[in-house]
């Protein structure tokens, strides 16, 4: 057996066992929270800051299609809500039980959606130029091989098609590891129920005990404790490769990838030009990690380097987005944490007149802070 296969087995092995995120299956999650994942507000950003014409936009494509790699048990019904109905999505996971409980979420909505259940190696092999878009959420940083994987991604692009990606911050992640080491020193094993109790108790002690610790611990959701799928991922997971920020990003630029944006969840490099707009350098990135500055995870918006051709733009209707009140998350900051549900509906209609092509005024003007921190979560377009 390979190594390739051997990792693929047991990562297969772990969440067929313990499918992610393992949100109760009748759960209806918050789709439109997810809006800076889809393929429109991905591929209008690209052209509003680089004047490239991605896929998703371009009247030249007859057909249009989405990648979910690594889907999990619930990207595809997020994807499938934000996506307009006429994109085909494609959902790919090693993970059998997963993409049941998928099918089973998306049950009322399959139209246009396929599932497969394969490595993605083997899935993107003899592949080119079929996707406008590629959604590789958390699943990277779990392959044997990433740079491999991420070509073949890459050549299953079609010129200046675009990805989102989220890998792990792995310098920032340091503790976790040092957890992942101890439990395995323990020779706890995930699939014991009596080992998993025992490192939540040694955890819970840790918190309680230790201060280099405790002030880590204590940002960890009870939410993430108390799920078996979660907490497995963090600190049991099969396969998790440690690699640098700046590595990450060599292995972008190699494959032919641009990346463009990044999503500042945590509000952490406020000190930094937007970064949405305006992507900091890897080894900036890389040093606030090592001094604990930056936590979150690297969630990246990239594109596929090609000819830029000038297409026309063809703008989708989005109707069922008009139908959602605006995200949760944007009252979760300081500055927006006060901004009436009335003015946050306007904002959310003006996100989505923009993604639609509308030019429409910007409105009412709101103090410069929050409308820098709209910016910066992309419910405000660059123009
Ligand atoms: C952490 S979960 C993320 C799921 C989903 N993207 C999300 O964000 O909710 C990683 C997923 O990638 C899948 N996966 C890991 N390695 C894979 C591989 N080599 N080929 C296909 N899927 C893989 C796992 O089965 C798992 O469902």
């Amino acid at each position: 057996m390979t190594d390739t296969e051997s990792t693929s087995k047991a990562v297969a092995l772990q969440y067929n066992r313990f499918p992610y995120p393992h949100y109760p299956i009748f759960a209806k999650p918050l789709w439109q929270e997810g809006y800076w994942g889809s393929s429109l507000f991905i591929g209008r950003l690209l052209y509003d800051l680089r004047k490239v014409v991605p896929p998703a936009l371009s009247s030249d494509h007859a057909s249009h299609r989405i990648l979910n790699a690594g889907c999990g048990d619930t990207q595809p019904y997020v994807l499938r809500k934000l996506e307009p109905s006429h994109f085909h999505i494609d959902c790919v996971d090693l993970s059998r039980t997963a993409l049941r409980r998928a099918k089973l979420r998306t049950f009322p909505y399959v139209y246009k959606m396929s599932f497969h259940e394969q490595d993605l190696l083997a899935y993107t092999k003899n592949r080119a130029e079929e996707y406008d878009h590629i959604e590789a959420y958390g699943v990277l940083h779990h392959l044997e091989d990433p740079d491999q994987t991420l070509k073949q991604m890459v050549r299953c692009l079609k010129p200046n098609g675009t990805l989102r990606i989220m890998v792990y911050n792995s310098p920032a992640r340091r503790w976790i590891h040092e957890l992942q080491d101890l439990f395995q020193s323990l020779n706890f094993s995930p699939y014991r129920k009596a080992d998993r109790a025992a490192a939540r108790s040694l955890l819970a002690g840790l918190r309680g005990h230790c201060p280099s610790f405790s002030p880590r611990l204590a940002q960890i959701s009870p939410l993430m404790l108390s799920n078996d799928a979660r907490f497995v991922d963090t600190f049991f997971h099969a396969h998790e490769l440690r690699r640098s920020i700046v590595d990450w990003f060599a292995s972008f630029h190699r494959c032919g990838l641009e990346p463009f944006a990044l999503f500042d969840r945590y509000a952490e490099l406020d000190d930094l030009p937007n970064p949405l707009w305006e992507l900091p350098q890897a080894q900036v990135l890389e040093e606030r990690a090592r001094a604990n500055q930056f936590r979150n995870n690297l969630e990246l918006l990239l594109y596929k380097r090609g000819h830029s051709h000038p297409h026309a733009i063809t703008f989708p209707k989005l109707w069922h987005w008009r139908l959602k009140p605006a995200p949760r998350f944007w009252t979760q900051y300081e500055e927006t944490a006060k901004l009436s549900f009335f003015d946050r509906l306007r904002i959310w209609h003006q996100l989505i007149g923009s993604l639609c092509g509308h030019q429409g005024s910007n409105g009412e003007k709101l103090p410069t802070r929050v409308e820098d921190r709209l910016a910066r979560i992309g419910a405000l377009c660059p123009r």
